[in-house]
């Protein structure tokens, strides 16, 4: 959730490279944030309350300070509300260290009370202030002891770096968030981050620190530990297959549009795959006595329409559940079942939290990802990248539509029609291509225009478009801020039609399949009763209000139709003077339970 960044080198202006590396993550956290230097034998720390991607400098004399050492943290509130004294970093009591924290300390009130027996007096309300008094308790002048030993204390998911002022070293260790070194070109210049953009524009080449390890990175190299065993760890240094290009903007004016818009090769690029991997998926799938498809948010969405997918072309029943809630089903979990992660960040805690369950149960475990590099790809037995492409808009749209289409093939593959699969996405794709173009977004921006002002609005699908009307929903929420529901649509008549009134606005996804006259019947029960309706189908109706056309996508319409809606919602965010990359409230990667 929060975005951590971190620097050792011989570049002299570390606090202000802190500054550049946290406005990259700013998409993981964007309430408060801060950077400490060191600076001599003094630490330096300038924190805010605000977005930093309005920053452009640093306002202290930090900016020019000569330095070599730096760490930052840009917030998303978890513990304590959005203040200065909250923001990140933190002191330790005597002011010589300074802690950046991602994560929960669930134990953080037992130790609070501890330390304040000691003596040790709390300035904020966050968790992560224990850190730092923790390893001033156990400080001895050994920097790397005190910092095991009191991490070995903490109870719960984090990314920790620790900074000394007498030391020149930083300090990190994770367990359940993402913590990335990056190896800089010069001798021993190293970057630590939550995730790659935070140094891409200095290195992609990475060593990733795993659960319950810890790294001292230091002028004479970066080592990783076992923190229980302090055994030494050798880590591989791997290149990234990333450019500084794809993880910025461009000429759009939001990554959100960008993203959409990038939808137009994403879908290729995704169904591209090496067959092999999607066939061992299949076969796995075809094995497996209970196949569980799970994601949360927009994931969770994909995870419930590919059930859909499943039971349609492959006739085989897959389970869904949201990530959070996959522990009730651990009952029914033997060695033979088989679990399915949907997640475009592969850090989402529930979802990890799923695969540790999982895991003790024998289940193999397959996760359908974009960052290759995350834990969730790291930690399954099975991966499939969709190579999306860095998404940076909180809102996600091609990550969304990539995950579609794998779950897409992966069911022709199940059903020994892999060819036939690739055929059908590689036409929806280039039907994509041509739907995306700026009359298309026009017709929309006018729809958003005259909706702007209304307080709810409904979304209908049914068979393989109910889970898309679901995600419409949720697309809607984030960055309009718009009451928005999704509902099967003969589920409205059994209560939610209640809520329809003059001129409500109510999508209708209307499929060409057998689900077109159901749903054209659902949505004349809103019509009667005032409702405003807005079709999204390749044919026009006399029920519709409004149309947008999509190509004819067959079992492709999951990932054609939420496509106008995806531009709606930038649309609906822009009209109504939303930021759509950094809806309030929410963060990126929801690394917290
Ligand atoms: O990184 P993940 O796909 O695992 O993230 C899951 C959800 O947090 C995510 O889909 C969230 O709902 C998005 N903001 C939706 O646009």
């Amino acid at each position: 959730m929060c975005g951590i960044f971190g620097y050792l080198g011989p570049r002299n202006d570390a606090a202000h490279m802190a500054l550049l590396g946290l406005k990259n993550l700013e998409y993981r956290g964007y309430d408060s944030w801060g950077v400490a230097c060191k600076t001599d034998h003094h630490l330096e720390i300038e924190k805010h309350i605000g977005k930093i991607s309005e920053v452009t400098n640093l306002k202290t004399e930090l900016e020019q300070a000569d330095t070599h050492l730096a760490i930052g943290h840009s917030r998303w509130a978890t513990h304590g509300g959005v203040t200065e004294n909250n923001a990140h970093p933190h002191l330790s009591q005597n002011g010589k260290i300074a802690i950046v924290h991602n994560g929960i300390i669930e134990n953080y009130l037992e130790l609070r009370e501890e330390l304040s027996a000691k003596g040790f007096k709390f300035v904020s309300e966050t968790d992560t202030e224990t850190i730092g008094h923790l390893i001033e308790f156990y400080y001895q002048g050994n920097f790397e002891q005190a910092f095991a030993k009191a991490i070995q204390r903490l109870q719960g998911r984090y990314a920790v770096l620790a900074i000394h002022k007498d030391h020149n070293l930083i300090l990190a260790a994770r367990k359940g968030s993402p913590l990335i070194v990056g190896v800089g070109s010069t001798e021993n210049e190293f970057f630590i981050g939550s995730d790659v953009p935070a140094f891409l524009q200095y290195t992609n080449r990475v060593m990733y620190l795993d659960d319950d390890q810890m790294v001292i990175i230091g002028e004479n190299g970066a080592y990783f530990l076992e923190i229980s065993t302090k055994q030494v760890v050798e880590k591989r240094i791997i290149t990234l297959d990333l450019d500084l290009e794809s993880a910025e903007k461009g000429s759009f004016p939001h990554f959100m549009i960008k993203e959409i818009m990038e939808q137009k090769e994403t879908i290729q690029r995704a169904i591209n795959q090496d067959t092999k991997t999607i066939e061992i998926l299949a076969e796995a799938i075809r094995k497996a006595h209970g196949t569980f498809f799970i994601g949360c948010g927009t994931a969770g969405k994909v995870a419930l329409a590919g059930s859909y997918l499943f039971s349609r072309i492959a006739k085989k029943h897959v389970n869904f559940t949201f990530g959070s809630e996959f522990a009730s089903y651990q009952d029914f979990l033997n060695e033979k079942a088989l679990l399915v992660c949907i997640s475009q960040s592969g850090e989402t805690a529930d979802t990890l939290e799923a695969i540790e369950v999982a895991k003790k149960k024998g289940v193999t475990v397959a996760s359908i990802v974009n960052v290759e590099s995350s834990t969730m790809a790291r930690t399954s037995d099975i991966v499939l990248p969709i190579k999306a492409g860095p998404e940076k808009a909180v809102a996600s749209t091609k990550a969304t539509t990539s995950q579609l289409a794998i779950l897409t093939l992966l069911a022709y593959a199940t059903a020994n029609r892999l060819k036939e699969g690739q055929y059908l996405l590689v036409s929806t794709a280039g039907e994509i291509n041509d739907m995306l173009n700026p009359r298309y977004e026009d017709h929309i921006r006018k729809l958003a225009d005259q909706i702007k002002e209304v307080e709810s609005m409904y979304i209908i699908g049914k068979g393989l478009n109910y889970a898309i009307a679901l995600e419409a929903a949720i697309k809607l929420q984030e960055v309009s801020y718009i009451h928005a529901e999704g509902f099967a649509g003969g589920e409205l008549k059994h209560g939610p039609i209640a809520l329809i009134s003059q001129g409500t606005p109510c999508i209708a996804i209307v499929a060409n399949d057998e689900t077109k006259a159901d749903i054209l019947g659902n949505a004349m029960e809103v019509k009667a009763r005032g409702g405003y309706i807005i079709g999204i189908s390749p044919d026009n109706s006399e029920i519709f209000d409004y149309w947008i056309k999509v190509p004819d996508g067959g079992n492709t319409s999951p990932i054609v139709n939420i496509i106008p809606i995806q531009i709606l919602a930038y649309h609906l965010a822009i009209v109504r003077k939303n930021n759509p990359d950094m809806p309030r409230n929410l963060a990126k990667s929801v690394t917290v339970k």
